[in-house]
């Protein structure tokens, strides 16, 4: 299919995922949401695709955040509170996805573009991102996970200093605090991103999608919880042809090759 705000490319086993406003510095207003989304949708039914990359359009930015005018519309705190909804959502699907989502940050990552970064499995950062929750200058708070996701990321003191103060902070200081996990020149930010990706491509999908689920679910419950949900899917995953598939090709030092069965 084709977007209005969103290119799709796939190569082998991995799709990116392209979020193409640059005039408006891939500002997210509801029509960007809303292709974003069905994208999503697409590339999670495509049993080809292994991995995807999240990218944003243009020199400038992964995303500005909201789209400001769109925000001066609201007309009542029910239009806020179902917008804020819309945005949730998508990072939600992000979260649902049975498959690896790598965001590829560069130039400003602000508001609900750190937000959708957040919701991603990997992020990977271009040596000149940017990156901040800046709602507060504008007289709201985050309204796209972030005011939830950051300081589970972060820790809450963390959280809070930068969602407070609404400042930006480059991408050695997001690698020093944990807030990406890679920091790369500009020029090689899709490469790394699709090196990592393929790596992940190659891996079972069943595994994979296990792996994510358990993960995720595990980080929203106590400790016992978390290791009875892992041991489920530990359980299922151990009667895959991947995984006889992945202990054999071991046993008989070769590379294995995963089916998804
Ligand atoms: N919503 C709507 N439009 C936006 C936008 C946003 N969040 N961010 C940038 N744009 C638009 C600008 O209005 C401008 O459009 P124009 O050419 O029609 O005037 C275009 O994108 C380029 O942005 P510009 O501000 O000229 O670029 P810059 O390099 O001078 O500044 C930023 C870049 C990111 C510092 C600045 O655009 C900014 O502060 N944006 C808002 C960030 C923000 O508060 N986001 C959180 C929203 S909750």
């Amino acid at each position: 299919m084709s977007y209005r705000y969103v290119l799709i490319d796939r190569d082998d086993n991995v799709a990116t995922l392209t979020i193409n406003r640059p005039e408006k510095l891939n500002a997210m207003n509801p029509e960007v949401v809303a292709d974003i989304s069905a994208a999503l949708d697409e590339l999670r039914d495509d049993d080809a695709v292994h991995a995807i990359i999240i990218a944003g359009a243009g020199e400038k930015a992964f995303m500005a955040g909201a789209d400001i005018g769109m925000l001066m519309d609201v007309q009542s705190p029910p239009e806020g509170v179902a917008l804020s909804r819309r945005g949730q959502a998508v990072t939600l699907q992000i979260e649902k996805l049975p498959k690896p989502v790598i965001v590829a940050l560069h130039g400003y990552t602000l508001g609900g573009g750190l937000e959708l970064a957040l919701a991603c499995d990997i992020r990977i950062a271009a040596d000149n991102t940017m990156l901040g929750l800046p709602e507060m200058n504008l007289g709201i708070a985050p309204g796209c996970g972030g005011s939830q996701r950051l300081p589970r990321i972060l820790g809450k003191g963390m959280a809070k200093f930068l969602i407070f103060t609404g400042d930006m902070i480059d991408s050695e200081e997001a690698l020093r605090i944990g807030l990406v996990e890679k920091v790369v020149p500009v020029g090689e930010l899709m490469d790394e991103a699709k090196f990592v990706a393929r790596k992940l491509a190659a891996k079972s999908p069943l595994a994979m999608a296990v792996a994510k689920e358990i993960i995720n679910l595990g980080m929203q419950v106590d400790l016992e919880s978390g290791l009875a949900i892992e041991s489920l899917g530990f359980g299922v995953l151990c009667m895959t042809e991947d995984c006889k598939e992945g202990c054999s090709a071991f046993l008989e030092k070769r590379k294995s090759t995963f089916k998804g069965r």
